[in-house]
């Protein structure tokens, strides 16, 4: 796809992964909706980056914790742009806990986040794409799901059932759509542990010996855009952390 002059949406943009994936597609020619949720400094800051680009950028408020309004959200973007070419799934949350300590109502607020909104944003994509226009869908996933673990049980569960949602609407979407997600390995501390040692991490359990950022997964997110022969692949960037 030639990414000059068409229209993405990425949600979380206002900071880190979200953030270098927008400014990415900026550089690339994009124009872009931009979704937050309460980063609103950061995300007027990114606006004003892209447009000193020259590209055209406009903000979107919205809690995806609230499903009722995923499609409020296509709505307003459809309204500012006309439609959306991209959609980048990339909000997310990630709460600690175990399955046993696992309540209803952390669960929900969980799918609701990482899960339920990606897949409506999803529906509400392909059913404003105009019938003769290609359509691309990245979902940000996680590597650490290709192995089990007992941590962060509701989040574990969302990110596999997103793996799976990239397959099954591949197959539904096709051929004008194509669906594939990224799966990042350790990218960047985690909000309120910046002062944790990566290094110290990467030397004990990433093979390549260093950790990822959020350009290399904007870099990702460019090369799955610039493939037309390619859906239902969730690719691993986490330097074999997760093999
Ligand atoms: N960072 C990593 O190392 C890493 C590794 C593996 C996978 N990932 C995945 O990559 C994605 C981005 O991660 P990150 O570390 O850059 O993000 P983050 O620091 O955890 O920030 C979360 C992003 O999601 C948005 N968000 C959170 N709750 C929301 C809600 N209720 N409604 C709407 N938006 C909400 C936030 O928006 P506001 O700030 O505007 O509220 C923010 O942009 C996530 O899906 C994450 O699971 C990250």
């Amino acid at each position: 796809m030639d990414l000059k002059g068409k229209n993405a949406l990425v949600t979380g943009s206002g900071i880190r992964l979200g953030r270098a994936i927008a400014l990415a597609l900026g550089e690339a020619g994009c124009n872009l909706a931009l979704h937050y949720n309460t980063s609103v400094e950061s995300v007027i800051q990114v606006k004003s980056d892209l447009e000193k680009m020259g590209r055209k950028a406009h903000v979107f408020q919205q809690d995806l914790e609230d499903i009722s309004h995923v499609q409020d959200l296509m709505t307003q973007v459809c309204s500012e742009f006309g439609h959306i070419d991209i959609l980048i799934n990339n909000a997310g949350i990630y709460p600690a806990g175990s399955g046993k300590a696992a309540t209803p109502e952390k669960i929900n607020k969980v799918f609701n986040v990482n899960l339920f909104s990606p897949w409506l944003l999803i529906s509400a994509f392909a059913s404003q794409l105009p019938r003769e226009v290609q359509g691309k869908v990245i979902n940000i996933s996680d590597g650490k799901v290709f192995r089990n673990g007992t941590d962060h049980f509701s989040y574990r569960v969302t990110k596999q059932a997103i793996n799976t949602i990239t397959a099954m609407f591949a197959l539904e979407l096709a051929p004008n759509i194509t669906v594939n997600a990224i799966a990042p390995g350790t990218m960047l501390p985690l909000l309120g542990y910046e002062h944790v040692d990566l290094q110290v991490v990467a030397d004990r359990q990433i093979p390549l010996k260093r950790i990822g950022s959020p350009e290399i997964i904007a870099q990702n997110v460019l090369h799955i855009l610039s493939q037309d022969f390619m859906t239902g692949d969730v690719i691993r960037v986490d330097g074999g952390e997760f093999l």
